[in-house]
């Protein structure tokens, strides 16, 4: 359908989870900056009517962001509901009749991929699916195999250029600005390759659990839960190569190769390790093997990257709440002793700050031949009125533009590379809460001079202060 703004949002799930914590305030937010005056039409089979998804509605911006009381009484406006099960053809008659003059919907299934299939054929069926879009919720599916089938269901009524999956970290201001400073900044190309950098690290770390997911979680783990997904597009930034142009197509591209250039992963580059106190968690087994944490190596076998190796790391209950990425550089051929040198390196901080910091060599003071690690650091912290990344992502699929949504291809080439370990039992070792995952990881799948932990709250040496752009 074109760059159209659609013409009514018709959200799946609407008395769920997500849509309670992410939709809601999304809506709000959206109305306040007055980018959405649409219908909003919740389903679900909750046996409600459109006045208790109101009162859901005010509860989820109590307690999620804070309620507006202008914007929601015009988000009240906008509202309508259709109560009836999915896979019954009389709730999608019902919502072919309070779309009305709507004739571009954007339907958006924050619900479980398991329900995909009888959603989209009854939108279809039901004369809902013309000339409309569909938003989908990650995981987008479980292994290659239920992605290519997901994949199947949705192109077999809509035009891959009105799919919109969602990754919300793409939605993220900071992730989009890795991409920006990599290509806004000449210095950059100088030394991003793999003659100067020797290894990138990315953490993604939690200091939580599973905040009562547990029945979700046991079924997922990390490496389907952030890594397949979140992390992978965190790493497609840092290593993707100048996009051509700047539409969607031309940016999607690029990221799709860096995945084809990523062979399958072994056994040998994973470590995955659970959280002591995990399985008695609700909904988790007695005795569950999936992981709450992950490390894993790879490598981008391009022209840029050929044996650099890329480490990533994500866990639940780990000592803090950080996404930080660590490019570090290969030390330079010079005549003082190595042992006085550290090594430069690049750090992203994705959150709970966005900064990025270059590590160079000092001299220590005293007269010692002693070099000592401090960082030129760029920082900015998040603005009050900043976008969060469910608004972001749902105003540009609203708007038709694709380039935070992850294509058809990149989703099956991600479950590509992890398929082949999600298939197989390996070791799953335990760790104590609040520590750097099992001690196994140190020694199996780390970077050269080990893995660099994000500390927060705790000054780092600044050189020279630079301007935030
Ligand atoms: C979600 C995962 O996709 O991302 C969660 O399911 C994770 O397990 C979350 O906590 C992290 O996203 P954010 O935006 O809260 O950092």
């Amino acid at each position: 359908m074109g760059n159209l703004n659609s013409d009514a949002l018709v959200f799946f799930g609407a008395t769920g989870d997500l849509a309670y914590k992410k939709i809601f305030p999304a809506l709000q937010a959206m109305i306040r900056r007055g980018h959405l005056n649409i219908p909003v039409i919740g389903i679900a089979k909750a046996g409600w009517n459109v006045d208790q998804l109101r009162a859901r509605a005010k509860d989820s911006l109590e307690k999620h962001g804070g309620l507006d009381s202008a914007a929601f009484e015009k988000l009240s406006r906008l509202l309508r509901y259709v109560d009836g099960d999915y896979a019954d053809p009389v709730t999608f008659q019902a919502l072919r009749k309070e779309l009305k003059e709507s004739q571009h919907p954007a339907h958006y299934l924050a619900i479980p991929p398991a329900l995909f299939g009888p959603v989209v054929e009854h939108l279809e069926t039901s004369g809902c699916a013309k000339s409309a879009r569909v938003i989908v919720e990650k995981p987008f599916g479980s292994d290659l195999e239920s992605a290519r089938s997901l994949n199947q269901i949705l192109l077999g009524t809509f035009d891959e250029k009105d799919v919109f999956r969602i990754d919300h970290y793409l939605g993220k201001r900071p992730v989009h600005n890795m991409v920006i400073f990599r290509f806004a900044n000449a210095f950059m190309e100088s030394f991003w390759n793999r003659n100067h950098i020797e290894s990138v690290q990315i953490t993604m770390a939690e200091n939580f659990g599973v905040q009562g997911r547990g029945a979700f979680y046991d079924q997922t783990g990390t490496i389907r839960d952030v890594v397949q997904n979140h992390l992978f597009q965190v790493l497609c930034n840092l290593a993707m190569e100048p996009p051509v142009r700047t539409d969607s197509e031309s940016i999607r591209d690029e990221k799709v190769k860096v995945l084809k250039a990523i062979l399958p992963l072994e056994d040998k580059d994973l470590v995955r390790g659970q959280f002591r106190g995990y399985r008695k968690e609700k909904g988790v087994a007695p005795d569950s093997k999936v992981e709450t944490f992950a490390a894993l190596r790879l490598h981008v076998n391009s022209w840029r990257w050929k044996g650099v190796p890329f480490f990533i790391r994500a866990g639940k209950s780990l000592p803090v709440t950080c996404t930080e990425v660590v490019a570090r550089l290969r030390l330079p051929p010079t005549v003082i002793r190595e042992s006085a040198l550290t090594q430069n390196h690049l750090r992203f901080r994705i959150s709970p700050e966005v900064a990025i910091a270059m590590g160079m060599t000092v001299m220590a003071s005293g007269e010692e031949m002693i070099g000592q690690s401090v960082e030129m650091l760029a920082s900015r912290h998040p603005q009050p009125d900043e976008m969060d990344a469910y608004e972001r992502v749902l105003g540009d699929a609203m708007a038709g533009d694709a380039t935070l949504f992850a294509r058809q291809d990149y989703v099956e080439e991600a479950w590509r590379i992890v398929d082949p370990i999600l298939k197989k039992v390996t070791p799953v070792y335990e760790y104590e809460p609040a520590t750097w995952g099992p001690v196994e990881v140190d020694q199996k799948v780390a970077p050269e001079a080990g893995w660099s932990n994000p500390t927060i709250a705790t000054e780092t040496p600044v050189a020279t202060a630079v301007r935030a752009a």
